[in-house]
């Protein structure tokens, strides 16, 4: 079979990814490898029989595995290792610029220590900058499953280790935990000079976005594509050019859409959204951020036009020098231009 022109495109462009959680790159090879390193006993025969358990019905049928998987993750080498695997695979898939999540309460809650956890994925991310040319940065995540005190005593165990902190994000179970319940955290993380961001609008209402935006100030919204309920919420984002880091495989494994191919990716890019395309959890959901771009590409018929205003968007929404954006965005126009003059002729 030919490869499609389009994907040809996607394979050869640089592109970011913006939405990511390390926990979510656990593969069942690893989990099984860690689990018999650290005499972990996991409730499943083999890989296919965990593999098969990744059958979900929403959010939360898959946060409850994750948790679980996330118990084989003991030592800094574990943490390490996860976040190296990572970024090999990163690198594969052209990513030249990763700005990832981890969720240190999932590990201090089961007694691993905060360092234990940022110190292996810290390290690895050092090492992915010289030894494989990926920039990243590090966003500690609140659980809003739990409350906002263990979420401020969470940010208090990561102040000694700010420097090597890029971010705040909040994710987990969104409906039943408003934004609104975790104003106080995150005015004492703005007033620590760093960027937040929240998961909102995928399965909550419009209005998580709404308080994402007004009370904790965010400058992304992670998913977001219920957004598009509201024209008065696109309106806002569209105007301030809000970035939602859209993930779309991992929208159709929960559930949210039930097929790829009614997915509003193409409608959020036409409403003037600053819609980007990430993996999200790729373990568990299906494919990395190459493998969202191109069943995005199959199932929508995206054009070249559409791709490359994707993968723009994302250097825009980075957190990245603006000289590093403009290197990466022209690189983009260059080949963007070279594959036309190639499929031209
Ligand atoms: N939503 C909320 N919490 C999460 C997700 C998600 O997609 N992935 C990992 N934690
Ligand atoms: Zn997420």
């Amino acid at each position: 079979m030919s490869l499609h022109p389009v994907d040809a495109l996607i394979r050869r462009l640089p592109k970011t990814e913006l939405h990511l959680h390390i926990e979510g790159t656990l593969e069942p090879e690893l989990m099984f490898a860690l689990a018999k390193r650290n005499g972990v006993a996991l409730p499943y025969a083999d890989v296919d029989a965990l593999r098969a358990a990744y059958d979900f019905s929403d959010l939360q049928s898959f946060l409850d595995l994750y948790y679980a998987g996330a118990d084989v993750l003991r030592t800094r080498q574990d943490f390490y290792d996860l976040t190296w695997a990572y970024l090999e695979r990163a690198q594969a898939d052209g990513i030249v610029h990763t700005e990832i999540f981890f969720d240190p309460q999932t590990h201090t809650g089961r007694g691993i220590p905060f360092d234990v956890a940022f110190g292996g994925i810290r390290q690895a991310l050092d090492d992915a900058r010289s030894r494989l040319g990926i920039s990243s940065r590090l966003i500690l995540s609140f659980l809003r499953h739990l409350s906002e005190e263990d979420g401020l005593a969470t940010l208090e165990v990561a102040l000694p280790h700010l420097a090597g902190i890029d971010g705040f994000g909040l994710d987990s179970s969104e409906r039943g935990h408003p934004p609104s319940k975790f104003q106080r955290l995150f005015a004492r993380c703005r007033s620590l000079g760093l960027p937040c961001v929240a998961h909102a609008g995928e399965e909550g209402p419009p209005a998580y976005v709404w308080e994402a935006l007004d009370l904790l100030q965010v400058v992304r919204i992670d998913h977001g594509v219920r957004s598009l309920e509201d024209l008065g919420l696109v309106q806002r984002l569209a105007e301030a050019r809000v970035p939602l880091t859209v993930c779309p495989l991992s929208n159709v494994r929960l559930k949210v859409y039930p097929q790829l191919a009614m997915h509003p990716l193409r409608q959020m890019l036409q409403a003037g959204l600053l819609a980007t395309v990430n993996s999200d959890d790729p373990a568990y959901f299906g494919g990395y951020l190459q493998e969202n771009l191109l069943a995005c590409r199959a199932a929508l018929d995206l054009s070249a036009d559409e791709v490359v205003r994707l993968v723009r968007n994302g250097f825009e929404a980075a957190w990245l020098p603006a000289a590093e954006q403009a290197r990466w965005l022209a690189d983009v126009e260059r080949i963007h231009a070279d594959w036309q003059a190639g499929s031209a002729g």
